[in-house]
C-alpha cells in the first residue's frame, strides 16, 4: 500500500490522521485539495509532502481549461504559491515545487497539451526517484547496523512518510532483509503521535519487532544499556549538517551523546538545503495549540492554558554520528563533506 499514489490522473492518499484505527484513502482531484491534505497532515513526512506537492502541480496543469500557455503558467504559479504556503519546514516541498517550475520554464514555448504531459511525467519521476533513493539509503545505511541491534527511532520516517520503503525505517528494513536481527523502540512522539500511530503500525505490517515507549522513557532505556543506535529522518538539513526533524529529536541526540550511543540521520539529497548555512536559518512550523490541549474529543489540559507548540527542532551536526543519504554516508566535517557529496552528484 502506497501513502501517495497516482491513479487515472487522481492523487490517492492514505489519510494518516486516521491511522491506525482506520485505513482510508482520500482522493485529491484539484491542487487545492492536495494543499489542504498537506496542511491538515493527511499526507505528512518530508519526502511524501514533496511528492504530493508535485502531483498537486500536475493536477493544476491537467485541469487548466484554456488554450494559451502563458495563461496556464500564470495558473501554475498561483497553484505553486498555494502549495508552498502549507507547511514551512520540510524543504522537500519547496524542492519539488522548484523542480516542477523548471519544467514549465523549459517548455514555455510549447502548447498546453505538451506542457500538461511533461508536468505529469515530472511528478511521476519525482515519485519513482524517491522510492529508488530510499532503497539506496537502506543499502548504504544497513552497513552501520550491528548484526544484532536495538534501535530507537522518533516520529515516522517510513514508507508512510515517503513514496515508499522509508528513510530511517528503510535502513532498518534493509538491515533486516540482510539477515540482521533488529529490534525497534518507537517513541510515541507527542503531540500527534506519529510514532505510536504510524511507526508502530507500519513496522507491525512488515513483522519488524517493535516496542512502543513514551518520549520521556528514552533516557531510561539508554541508561539501562537497551539502545545500540538511534536513527531518525529529517525535514531539512543545512549546509553545515544541522538537522531539523520532529520536535523531540534534539533531546534524543543530547541523550544519545551523553550515553555514547551513535545518533544517525537518514535522508535523501532532496532534504538537504545547501542554500542555508546553519540550522538557525530553518523556519520552524508552529501548530495549533489544541494539538497539545486536546486529544481528539478529550480535553487534556485547561481549555485556555497558554501553549507553545513548535512542530520541529534542530539538532546541531556536532551531535550527529552520520548522515545516511542516497549518495553515501556523510560524516564530520559536514560542511566540507556535504559540499563534496553535492559536487560528486553533479548538483
Ligand atoms: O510533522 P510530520 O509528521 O510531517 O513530521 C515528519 C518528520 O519529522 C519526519 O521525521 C521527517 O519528515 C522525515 S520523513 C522520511
Amino acid at each position: 500500500m502506497k501513502s501517495v499514489e497516482w491513479k487515472d490522473q487522481v492523487l490517492h492518499l492514505i489519510d494518516q490522521t486516521l491511522l491506525p484505527a482506520e485505513l482510508k484513502i482520500v482522493e485529491c482531484h484539484t491542487y487545492q485539495e492536495v494543499a489542504d491534505s498537506i496542511k491538515t497532515m493527511k499526507v505528512r513526512g518530508a519526502p511524501a509532502i514533496g511528492v504530493a506537492a508535485a502531483y498537486g502541480l500536475a493536477l493544476a496543469a491537467i485541469h487548466f481549461a484554456g488554450t494559451e500557455t502563458g495563461k496556464m503558467i500564470e495558473e501554475l504559479r498561483r497553484a505553486k504559491e498555494v502549495l508552498a504556503r502549507t507547511r514551512p519546514t520540510a524543504v522537500n516541498l519547496f524542492w519539488a515545487l522548484a523542480r516542477m517550475e523548471r519544467v514549465w520554464q523549459d517548455h514555455r514555448d510549447k502548447d498546453v497539451k505538451t506542457l500538461k504531459a511533461v508536468l505529469e511525467n515530472e511528478a511521476r519521476a519525482i515519485d519513482e526517484e524517491d522510492q529508488a533513493m530510499n532503497r539506496r539509503i537502506g543499502d548504504f545505511g544497513k552497513e552501520l547496523i550491528p548484526a544484532k541491534a536495538r534501535i530507537l527511532t522518533h516520529c515516522n520516517a517510513g514508507a508512510l512518510a515517503t513514496a515508499g520503503y522509508g528513510t530511517a525505517l528503510g535502513v532498518i528494513r534493509a538491515a533486516q532483509e540482510a539477515g540482521k536481527e533488529v529490534q525497534v523502540y518507537a517513541d510515541e512522539t507527542r503531540p500527534l503521535l506519529q510514532g505510536a500511530r504510524l511507526t508502530a503500525w507500519e513496522l507491525m505490517q512488515d513483522n519488524i519487532p517493535v516496542t512502543l515507549i513514551t518520549d520521556s522513557m528514552a533516557g531510561y532505556l539508554m541508561q539501562q544499556g537497551k539502545i545500540d543506535l538511534v536513527i531518525v529522518g529529517a525535514d531539512r538539513i543545512t549546509a553545515n549538517g544541522d538537522v531539523a526533524n520532529k520536535i523531540g529529536t534534539y533531546s534524543l541526540a543530547v541523550l544519545a551523546n551523553y550515553h555514547k550511543i551513535p545518533f544517525c540521520v537518514a535522508a535523501p539529497l532532496s532534504t538537504i538545503d545547501m542554500d542555508l548555512r546553519t540550522g538557525r536559518e530553518i523556519p520552524i512550523e508552529e501548530r495549533h495549540h489544541d494539538e497539545i490541549r486536546r486529544l481528539g474529543n478529550l480535553q487534556l489540559a485547561p481549555k485556555d492554558v497558554k501553549v507553545y507548540n513548535p512542530a520541529f527542532d534542530v539538532t546541531p551536526s556536532s551531535l550527529i554520528e552520520a548522515i545516511i543519504t542516497d549518495q553515501g554516508i556523510v560524516k564530520a566535517p559536514y560542511e566540507e563533506n556535504l559540499a563534496k557529496l553535492f559536487k560528486g552528484a553533479g548538483k
